[in-house]
């Protein structure tokens, strides 16, 4: 396995990839890798020739006051789950790799972006939307991996490829947890052990409330009201959106009619962590 720095460098492997005949998978990541970015590369692996990890901090997808400096890095490790992985590249670049000292050209979306997690971080998906055309340019991938934790950037990303005629496929994978049912996230390394245990009533909350859809319930705002009940019983947690939405549009639902996404973000101390449900009603 290589660890290249340089797009001309990456390029130049994939022309070679490509006169072999062979297909490529990208998993685009911002490091600090856990069982969950490992499960995507170990899929990526196993459904095409030849697999590039993406390792990449992204700076235009944080906002001003988020964690650009303080976000979790540990490229040498990285490097060791992705070779046991199976990975054949991680491409690794400097921000000013990626970005020139001018950059005026991003990619936007409106609709999508704007509810959920983007209420809260505005210009987070812009960022997002850019680095990923720009590696989707980089790669020419056949297929790329995504988790579903990240449920609004999945949606987001299958349609800024169907809008802009990427022609790459988008492979949803499901989140991975802890034993005890916690997301796994690289911010989860942030919380302290007092945190680490509150941080359970984000699963504990959203699982109750998806037996209760399981058992019959259809009305949003009752499953909305249980999940925010049940969070508001840990102290060190703080709400900062709990909704049912549509699982492909993203825009709120009355009641639950075709698949649907429950979606929150949390505050536990400092650290905003989100989870979700799926629910399909003919499930
Ligand atoms: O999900 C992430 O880690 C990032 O948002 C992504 C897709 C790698 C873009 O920087």
């Amino acid at each position: 396995m290589q660890v290249v720095t340089s797009i001309e460098e990456l390029r130049s492997i994939i022309k070679w990839w490509r006169g072999e005949g062979h297909s490529i998978g990208l998993v685009p990541t911002m490091g600090y890798l856990h069982e969950g970015h490992k499960s995507l590369i170990v899929k990526a692996v196993s459904e095409n020739d030849r697999v590039v990890v993406s390792d990449f901090v992204n700076p235009t997808q944080f906002g001003a006051n988020e964690d650009l400096s303080s976000y979790p890095r540990d490229m040498e490790r990285d490097a060791a789950v992705c070779e046991e992985a199976g990975a054949d590249v991680v491409f690794h670049p400097e921000p000013e790799e990626m970005y020139f000292e001018d950059n005026c050209t991003f990619v936007d979306m409106d609709g999508l972006t704007k509810g959920l997690c983007g209420k809260s971080r505005p210009t987070h998906f812009r960022g997002v939307c850019t680095v990923v055309s720009k590696l989707f340019h980089i790669v020419t991938p056949d297929r790329a991996y995504f988790g579903q934790k990240d449920a609004q950037q999945l949606a987001v990303i299958r349609r800024m490829v169907r809008d802009l005629n990427f022609g790459i496929s988008i492979v949803g994978c499901p989140i991975v947890r802890e034993e005890d049912g916690l997301a796994m996230s690289s911010r989860n390394t942030y919380l302290s052990p007092k945190e680490r245990k509150a941080a359970l009533i984000l699963h504990k909350s959203l699982s109750a409330a998806e037996e209760m859809a399981k058992a019959g319930e259809r009305d949003a705002g009752k499953l909305i009201s249980a999940i925010v009940k049940s969070i508001k019983t840990e102290p060190l947690a703080r709400i900062d959106y709990v909704e049912l939405v549509d699982a492909e549009t993203l825009e709120p639902v009355g009641s639950i009619k075709a698949p649907i996404l429950a979606a929150i973000a949390v505050y536990i101390g400092k650290t905003r962590l989100i989870d979700n449900f799926s629910f399909s009603p003919e499930a």
